[in-house]
């Protein structure tokens, strides 16, 4: 379809500026899973590697912390990134998830983070996943769903516009077959296999007035992935609206004392 591509929201830049707009929140939400001292953890489809120094951190140097992603590109930036770290328990290998799977069975946990909507069965891949791990090995899944963050103030009629556009073109044209409304999934992900325990959380993420430049270009970014996928579907009163609301020549929004924005995580733990 004309004007239209579905944004892959997997480079490099984006996902350090996402990172960063949310690194105080980040390291709480991280602190806060089950990940022992000494445990083997794999960073499944690592991309720049963003998480990797903090997982380090959680396992300590008994621990090990392998990241696997298809993109040399990402692997390059995630190598960057962890070779001026004093750690040296960690690797980084190229490889699809469909080559590496088999190896799957050394880690105590397997991370998976905005990268489940890529597969076009995520729960075949969770059920492949657990079936090669071992008993007490944990796998936590967290992904976002471009519907479910809120902002104010805004134009309910336009927001529901602009989102019923993108998601719509979500389930018609996928031509990057990512699903970027698959965080409202993520919690019945545990019934892809009989696991012993599952821990489904959100993790939410709220910035307000005065936003830094990181927060504005953050939010304004999902806002722009969503008309990029509404493409020609959007009415052009929702197109201009958002434009007028957000774009950083004119930013309305930002420049607003009432203006605040919450974002939200899902994840999973399961544990096999
Ligand atoms: C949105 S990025 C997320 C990266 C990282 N987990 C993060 O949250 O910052 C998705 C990553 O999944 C990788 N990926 C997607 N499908 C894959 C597959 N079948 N095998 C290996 N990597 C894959 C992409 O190359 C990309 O780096």
């Amino acid at each position: 379809m004309r004007n239209y591509h579905k944004i892959d929201m997997a480079s490099t830049k984006w996902l350090t500026t996402h990172f960063l707009a949310k690194s105080a929140f980040r390291i709480r939400s991280l602190a806060s899973l089950p990940i022992q001292n000494g445990a083997k953890v794999l960073d499944l489809c690592c991309g720049p590697g963003l998480y990797i120094p903090y997982l380090l951190d959680l396992v300590g140097p008994a621990g090990h912390v392998t990241g696997v992603d298809r993109d040399p590109v990402s692997l390059d930036a995630a190598h960057q990134r962890l070779s001026v770290l004093p750690n040296k328990n960690w690797r980084l290998e190229q490889s699809s998830f469909e080559d590496f799977v088999p190896r799957i069975s050394d880690y105590d946990v397997v991370i998976i983070f905005n990268s489940i909507g890529y597969f076009s069965n995520p729960y075949a891949v969770v059920e492949d996943i657990a079936q090669r791990l071992t008993s007490g090995a944990m796998i936590v899944i967290k992904d976002f769903d471009l519907e479910s963050f809120f902002f104010q103030p805004r134009d309910c009629t336009m927001w529901a516009d602009l989102i019923n556009s993108a998601k719509k073109m979500n389930d018609d044209e996928n031509p990057v077959c990512y699903d970027n409304f698959f965080g409202r999934k993520v919690h019945s992900l545990h019934r892809a296999y009989p696991f012993k325990t599952h821990v489904n959380e959100t993790w939410t993420q709220y910035m307000h007035f005065p936003f830094n430049e990181l927060e504005q270009e953050y939010i304004w970014r999902n806002i722009e992935c969503l008309l990029n996928q509404a493409g020609s579907s959007c009415p052009s009163s929702a197109e201009i609206y958002f434009k007028k609301l957000f774009y950083p020549s004119e930013p309305k929004f930002f420049s607003n004392p009432d203006s605040m924005f919450v974002e939200v995580e899902y994840v999973t733990q399961l544990t096999v």
